[in-house]
């Protein structure tokens, strides 16, 4: 076991992603990004995902290591070659930040209009696969060192009550918010059933972030916090021995930022 930890941060191309790898590299941590978007080799990276240059750019440049790997969120195989190359290269992951979402053309839809093949390739990437991705990281861990896992949520999937507008007029859509409430089980299933082993996991919902995606899908939003924003609570959450006794819990990134991160940002 190498004395560098590891993480892996998932969709790290741009946005909260990206912000995150970052922040972890800053943090000392060696940091494997990953992208869907199939393409040119990385200068300086192993494994091709166009469009991670920047985000391994910007981490060598500041000292840090990365490595950067293609991985479909609906591709199943990638995915475990994601695991198998990040223990090649450095023998361990520590920290799995499962930020990354599917997010085809037809998210923005209303419930009739949500087509069962869009439905069924939003829970693949968001439930299926993100769940399948974390069990082999798991796997990697389990007996060896401890991991702590943080998954990024949304508020989108907490709240069972009608919201007070559909989708497309400031509300999230149904698929959207039915696969994040998914996935937010996912933690506290791991707390109960693994935390006496090492393996601590989080739900962070980041709130509302001005990102590339929200800015696509919403538009400007007026009080939107930046993407270090998160990147600094999910760091906080990966490292501090403080963060242990949120293992398995909800949280929003707003709170533990004025909380625990504010100081000396
Ligand atoms: N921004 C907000 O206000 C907000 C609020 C609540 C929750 N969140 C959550 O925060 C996370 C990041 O959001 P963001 O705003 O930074 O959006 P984003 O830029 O769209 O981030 C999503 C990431 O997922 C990757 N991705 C897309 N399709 C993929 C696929 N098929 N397989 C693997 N990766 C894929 C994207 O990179 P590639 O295209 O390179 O693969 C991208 O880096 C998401 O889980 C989102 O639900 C965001």
């Amino acid at each position: 076991m190498s004395d560098k930890r590891v993480a892996v941060v998932t969709g790290a191309r741009r946005g909260i992603g990206k912000a995150t790898a970052l922040a972890m590299a800053a943090a000392g941590f060696r940091v494997a990004v990953t992208s869907s978007n199939p393409g040119l080799p990385v200068a300086g990276a192993k494994g091709t995902a166009a469009g991670l240059s920047s985000t391994v750019d910007a981490i060598t440049a500041a000292g840090g290591e990365a490595l950067a790997l293609p991985m479909d969120l609906l591709d199943r195989a990638s995915i475990g070659r994601v695991v198998d190359a990040v223990i090649a290269q450095w023998g361990q992951i520590d920290v799995l930040v499962n930020n990354a979402i599917y997010q085809g053309d037809t998210l923005q839809c209303t419930v009739m209009d949500s087509a069962p093949d869009m439905l069924e390739r939003v829970f693949l990437g968001q439930v299926v696969n993100t769940t399948y991705l974390t069990q082999r990281v798991i796997g990697a861990a389990l007996g060896r060192h401890p991991l702590r896992v943080i998954n990024v949520g949304s508020a989108g999937g907490r709240f069972d009550d009608a919201q007070a507008h559909p989708v497309g007029q400031g509300g999230t859509s149904f698929v959207y918010a039915a696969s994040k409430a998914a996935f937010h089980k996912l933690a506290p299933m791991l707390h109960t059933e693994l935390a006496h082993a090492g393996v601590h996991a989080f739900t962070m919902n980041p709130g509302l972030v001005q990102t590339e995606a929200l800015t696509q899908f919403v538009g400007t939003v007026p009080g939107a916090n930046p993407v270090e924003m998160p990147a600094r609570v999910i760091t906080w959450l990966a490292t501090a021995p403080e963060a242990l006794i949120l293992s398995g819990t909800y949280q929003d990134a707003v709170t533990l930022y004025e909380r625990h991160c504010s100081v000396g940002a």
